[in-house]
């Protein structure tokens, strides 16, 4: 028996290191697979995102009060903070626009500038005051420029309902789709000046029939929501401060998104070329004047090459920086300042 005991101990310790093994790789088979699965629920994820759909979800009781209040807003703006809110205290925007004829879609159509995923990229550098700024603070551009009106303070109810909208109409969006939703569409600067008669026809054949032949669009039949068609230019449309008064800007707006119902950020229907000169004729009229413009773009280099108002940092002209040709104001801070501007 005596003999037998150190082949007892050695099957002993063969089984425990046997039995150690396959546990250790069930264990292993165990996370892979999960981490597999957590990879693969990613994936789903990604591709199954969809826009969330505010009115329905509304009828479904299921968005909270800010949030509603926040859509409100964006796509009421006039009614709620502007002209037309009966409490004269209220009136912080200047004209009846809304936000979201400029954001289309209450701020979710792709080639519009949407918000989906806005919120993520802020605080963000900004060429215009030169520092880093907050999404208040970038909400607030639009107040004093797109909408003509004065800034609404960063603690009130009505700021922390428009960000907390947008807040969800980012939320679970994937990263790799964050690209799709920024912005508008890029444009090949055409190298002409705008020309004003071609605008003309160009806006006679695709945009008067709903903009109208003075560019002063239509309000809703309910007028206190604010317009079926905004005006383009004149008293009642964005000052001259504001990033559509660029022609470039104005051009990648009108290529993605013009004439409505017609085009969308993946298939345009106007070339690059014909937006440019359409973004010029629109730009050529009268419309409010902004304060104190001299003071934006404190770094001057960093001033969009068709910002219609001086000072630049070059010697080109007032009207080569309106109406263009722009590649050689280009060229100009490529070479001399190693900037690649674009608008
Ligand atoms: C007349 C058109 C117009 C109107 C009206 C307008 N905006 Fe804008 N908005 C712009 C333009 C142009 C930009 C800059 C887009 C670009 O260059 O990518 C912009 C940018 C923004 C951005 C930053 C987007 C980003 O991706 O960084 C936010 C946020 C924003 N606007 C909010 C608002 C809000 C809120 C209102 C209403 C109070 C409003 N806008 C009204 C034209 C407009
Ligand atoms: C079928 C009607 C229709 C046509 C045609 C049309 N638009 Fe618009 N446009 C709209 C509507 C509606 C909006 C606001 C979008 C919203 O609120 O959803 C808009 C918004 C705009 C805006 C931004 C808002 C603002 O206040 O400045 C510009 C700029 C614009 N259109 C330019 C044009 C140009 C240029 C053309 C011709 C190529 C054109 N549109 C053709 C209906 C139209």
């Amino acid at each position: 028996m005596k003999d037998f005991k150190p082949l007892v101990r050695l099957i002993f310790k063969l089984f425990i290191s046997i039995f150690l093994l396959i546990s250790l790789v069930f264990l292993g088979l165990y996370v892979y697979n999960s981490n597999l699965s957590y990879f693969v629920k990613e994936k789903i994820a990604a591709k199954d995102w969809v826009l969330k759909d505010i009115l329905i979800e509304i009828s479904e009781g299921s968005v909270a009060e800010d949030v509603e209040y926040g859509y409100r807003l964006l796509t009421e703006t006039s009614k709620w903070i502007g002209p037309m809110a009966e409490n004269p205290e209220m009136h912080f925007s200047g004209n009846n626009i809304s936000c979201t004829n400029c954001h289309l879609k209450a701020g979710t159509q792709a080639g519009s500038a949407s918000w989906v995923g806005v919120t993520n990229r802020f605080p963000q550098y900004n060429g215009r005051s030169n520092k880093d700024i907050s999404i208040e603070d970038r909400i607030n551009g639009c107040m004093e420029r797109s909408m003509n009106g004065k800034k609404l303070p960063k603690e009130s109810e009505e700021m922390k309902a428009m960000v907390a909208y947008m807040e969800w109409i980012s939320e679970d969006l994937p990263k790799d789709r964050e690209e799709e939703f920024k912005g508008y569409p890029d444009l090949q600067v055409p190298n002409v000046d705008v020309n004003l008669e071609t605008g003309k026809a160009l806006f006679t054949k695709e945009c008067m029939i709903c903009h109208g032949e003075t560019g002063q669009g239509l309000l809703l039949a309910d007028g206190s929501k604010g317009y079926q068609y905004p005006p383009l230019w004149g008293d009642d449309s964005y000052n001259d401060g504001a990033g559509m008064n660029r022609v470039l800007t104005a051009a990648q707006f009108i290529k993605g998104n013009m004439p409505f119902g017609q085009a969308s950020y993946n298939n345009p229907k106007l070339t690059d070329e014909e937006a440019y000169h359409l973004a010029g004729y629109i730009n050529s009229f009268d419309r409010p004047k902004m304060e104190n413009t001299e003071e934006d773009y404190p770094d001057l280099k960093k001033k969009p090459v068709s910002t219609s108002y001086g000072p630049w940092e070059d010697s080109f002209s007032a009207e080569q920086h309106k109406y263009g040709p722009f590649p050689p104001i280009i060229n100009y801070y490529k070479e001399k300042y190693d900037i690649n501007k674009t608008k």
